[in-house]
């Protein structure tokens, strides 16, 4: 069950009738129960035998590592995570951390090509035909310049396209592309310097913030780091479901691109609700409300209105209710059975919201979630 299909529920029920209480109960559920697809894993090798990789193209397990392409001329591969990543729903979204580490060896070669990307696509999204040489596996001649791709991407360029006019700056670089093939911010890099070498790159969406940012960095570099952000909604780039991996392309010329680990983390969906200097999350928004005397505010946006306001009343007073700090004084089933059925009088609400406690203090102040 999700959100989005919340605004067609609607509460003209018999109340008597069974299945109808289970509609309300997961309504409560969803309505103050933080919605929960958060994505997690931690790879330090890969093997043949691991499900949770799905490889395409050339890229395969080798050794612990994923070869992403084979080291000859035209050739793309692509590895992704198998399950998608819930990264929006409605005006909730997503908080990511995607850290991985890689080497990109250039064959002692001073020409190269192409590069690899760590991408956000739609679930299932093919490897495009003719997406070899700068189209790094994920777009085509067709599609480069088209704003219909859903698609972002933070490459890492090793080949500057002065043909195709795609590329933002003259030489490799390490970019974060949305929707078309061209960088929109990025950074000046060197990969036939760090050929052979293991960099680690750190790429955060903060979705507060809309801030997506890299950080790149080699264990033995005192020649710098690579940093860059951009803010972006991703919600205006990106489907509600995206699959996320790596991608890499070969050209005229050609390179390995290998991914050493892979470690992905995604927050609950959040919401932050402004109210003067403080972001609330849901249930403290609804509390105010409640203590406002605005409660039905809460339904409105949701449900457009479309509900009895005895009804609605009662169901957000219960689900504050549910909210209480101490579990023994949460009411009972059978209890929020008969307030529904508007049977017994609502319960006394105190008058100031309670002290709830901060459940990730370390995240900046502004998020909470919901
Ligand atoms: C590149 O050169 C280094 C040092 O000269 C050598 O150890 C390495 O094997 C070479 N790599 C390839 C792919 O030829
Ligand atoms: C690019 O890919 C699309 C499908 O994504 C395909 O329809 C189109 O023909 C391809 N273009 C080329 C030049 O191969
Ligand atoms: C995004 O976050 C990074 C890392 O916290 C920070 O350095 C950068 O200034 C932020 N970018 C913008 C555009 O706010
Ligand atoms: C690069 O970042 C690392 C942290 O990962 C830091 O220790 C190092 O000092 C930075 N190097 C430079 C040249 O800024
Ligand atoms: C990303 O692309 C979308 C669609 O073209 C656009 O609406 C949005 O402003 C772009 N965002 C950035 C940060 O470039
Ligand atoms: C990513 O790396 C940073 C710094 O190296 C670390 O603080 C963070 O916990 C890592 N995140 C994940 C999901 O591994």
């Amino acid at each position: 069950m999700s959100l989005t299909r919340l605004p067609s529920f609607r509460l003209h029920y018999n109340l008597n009738n069974s299945c109808s209480i289970i509609h309300l109960i997961i309504f409560i559920h969803f309505f103050f129960i933080p919605i929960c697809h958060p994505l997690s894993f931690s790879m330090n090798r890969f093997d043949h035998s691991a499900t949770n990789i799905i490889y395409e193209g050339d890229a395969a397990p080798n050794s612990g590592v994923i070869e992403l392409n084979t080291p000859s001329y035209c050739r793309v591969g692509r590895a992704t995570y198998a399950e998608p990543l819930h990264l929006w729903e409605g005006s909730l979204a997503s908080d990511f951390t995607s850290n991985f580490s890689f080497t990109v060896d250039t064959l002692n070669s001073t020409s190269f090509a192409d590069g690899f990307a760590f991408f956000l696509a739609p679930v299932h999204y093919p490897i495009p035909p003719n997406s070899n040489g700068p189209d790094l596996g994920l777009f085509n001649a067709t599609t480069r310049f088209s704003s219909q791709n859903q698609l972002v991407t933070v490459e890492f360029d090793t080949h500057y396209n002065p043909e195709f006019g795609i590329d933002p700056a003259p030489g490799p670089h390490i970019g974060i592309t949305n929707k078309t093939i061209s960088s929109v911010v990025h950074a000046n890099w060197d990969p036939f310097l760090y050929s052979g070498k293991e960099g680690r790159a750190r790429i955060t969406y903060n979705a507060a913030t809309n801030n997506l940012s890299v950080f790149c960095t080699y264990d033995d570099s005192n020649a710098g780091n690579y940093s860059i952000s951009l803010l972006i909604d991703l919600k205006k780039s990106l489907p509600e479901w995206v699959t996320i991996g790596f991608s890499s392309s070969t050209g005229l010329l050609f390179e390995r691109h290998i991914i050493r680990s892979w470690e992905f983390i995604s927050s609950e969906l959040r919401r932050t609700y402004y109210d003067g200097e403080f972001h609330l999350p849901l249930f403290r928004w609804v509390w105010h409300l409640y203590l406002e005397g605005n409660l039905l505010d809460a339904a409105d946006e949701r449900l457009e209105m479309d509900f009895d306001q005895n009804e609605m009343e009662c169901l957000l007073i219960v689900g504050l209710w549910c909210t209480h700090l101490h579990p023994r004084e949460r009411p009972k089933a059978g209890q929020v059975i008969k307030f529904l059925q508007l049977e017994a009088p609502l319960p006394k609400l105190p008058h100031i919201m309670p002290e709830y406690p901060m459940r990730q203090p370390q995240q900046q102040p502004q998020t909470d979630s919901s």
